[in-house]
């Protein structure tokens, strides 16, 4: 199977395309075409696809000849796929990178410039990486910032990085428990979606990958929410990825072209993000991404309901819904006590925040959408509140009122 185009993004900072399929014959072409003088090189850097601190310092001696192209790439990726990739990967030198959280971080980047620095690497150096969103975010950052950026082209592994965070050119670091706090916006020069990948994802990287999936059709309306219905079955292995994955890059397309900083519109897209964002700073990063998404829709609409921003009924068909697609979510979330008070002081650091309140991104109902400013008042911090302790509240088991 071949790669074929599916979409092109364009924007302000340049425009590139997203292919769907075997990724091989871009690895080989990028294998192909750098510059590897020597036969140690290629020995070294072969061996080093799991283990690329290894690599790092045999490759510090071509400081002066290697370093045209790179690779990055998850270290679970590099391991259960390392049979389908060494023979592309073994001409080019290896960093793994452990995807967590707490390595989206100042100290991630230190490593990747390291490495970037250990190949010889310089302005015209192109970098590959190979993970989901965190190390998406962690190489961009990088990318962008040495040299004060290198070109890197991304193969998503997660359903989440293929549905949603491989296009919109957003980069971001945690910094001190905030999430994202740090970062920039410019491009990947390609992305390329092996859905190949996706064979090794736990039933909850699915499922995180999934609730981004499901926001996006939520704001597209009912056509999206039917392709999904089609398409995504439990358990999530049974799903038919590429028609999904297809419906939700053409919305997101839509918003980040017509608003590629984030000002306006694609503000929509953090539908969910203000409270996901919280609950995933104060479980320490326990709920996976795209599940505390769907959580945090869940209760930004119950406060939009509060605040007379929402109609009941509309509340409840998003609510059922979200219960249908994720009967696993409750089990995913069952926790340490997480105090509710907590979670207040995420939502003031939110980055749609303003002088006067916050941004809130809502679906009113399918296709319908809204993005009010919420002032951060006792009633909005109440009805907060509230979501935990009433009976829609699909994590009330994890969190408990002081
Ligand atoms: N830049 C953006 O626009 C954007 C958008 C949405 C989310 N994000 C960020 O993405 C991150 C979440 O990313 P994610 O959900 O893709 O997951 P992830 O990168 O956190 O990976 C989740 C787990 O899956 C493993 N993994 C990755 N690919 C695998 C594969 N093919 N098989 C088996 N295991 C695999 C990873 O090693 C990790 O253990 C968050 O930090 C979020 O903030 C960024």
């Amino acid at each position: 199977m071949s790669s074929h185009f599916i979409l092109n993004i364009t924007s302000e900072r340049g425009s590139y395309d997203i292919f769907m399929g075997d990724c091989l014959p871009h690895l080989f072409d990028a294998a192909n075409a750098t510059n590897v003088p020597s036969g140690n090189n290629i020995t070294t850097a072969g061996n080093n696809i799991t283990t690329a601190s290894n690599n790092i310092t045999t490759a510090g001696n071509n400081i002066t000849t290697a370093g045209n192209t790179v690779v990055l790439i998850d270290e679970n990726v590099s391991r259960l796929h390392s049979k389908r990739l060494e023979p592309a990967l073994k001409f080019l030198p290896v960093l793994a990178l452990t995807a967590t959280e707490e390595n989206k971080s100042w100290s991630g980047v230190e490593k990747i410039v390291r490495f970037f620095m250990s190949n010889g690497c310089n302005r015209s150096t192109k970098a590959i990486v190979i993970g989901g969103g965190i190390v998406q975010d962690l190489s961009a950052f990088a990318c962008h910032t040495f040299f004060r950026g290198i070109q890197w082209e991304f193969f998503p592994t997660t359903l989440l990085a293929m549905a949603d965070s491989c296009i919109g050119a957003k980069s971001a670091l945690n910094f001190e428990g905030t999430k994202n706090l740090v970062g920039v916006f410019e491009n990947p020069r390609k992305v390329i979606i092996d859905t190949q990948f996706a064979s090794t994802l736990s039933d909850r990287d699915l499922c995180s990958g999934f609730g981004e999936i499901l926001k996006s059709a939520l704001i597209t309306g009912e056509n999206s929410l039917t392709n999904l219905s089609h398409h995504w079955q439990l358990p999530p292995q049974k799903a038919n990825l590429e028609p999904l994955i297809r419906d939700a890059l053409t919305t997101k397309k839509r918003f980040v072209e017509e608003d590629e900083f984030d000002f306006g519109n694609r503000r929509m897209l953090n539908y969910g993000h203000t409270l996901g964002h919280a609950l995933e700073s104060v479980t320490n990063y326990a709920i996976p991404h795209g599940i505390a998404v769907v959580l945090g829709m869940d209760i930004e609409n119950f406060v939009a309901m509060k605040l007379g921003l929402m109609k009941p009924e509309s509340f409840l068909s998003i609510h059922e819904m979200i219960k249908k697609y994720f009967p696993i979510a409750n089990e995913l979330t069952k926790l340490t006590n997480v105090q509710i008070d907590a979670i207040l002081p995420y939502i003031m650091k939110d980055k749609k925040r303003t002088a006067n309140g916050v941004h809130f991104a809502i679906v009113t109902k399918p296709g319908e959408w809204d993005i009010p400013l919420i002032p951060l008042d006792d009633r909005t911090k109440n009805a907060v509140t509230l979501y935990f302790t009433s009976e829609y509240s699909i994590i009330k088991k994890i969190c408990t009122a002081q």
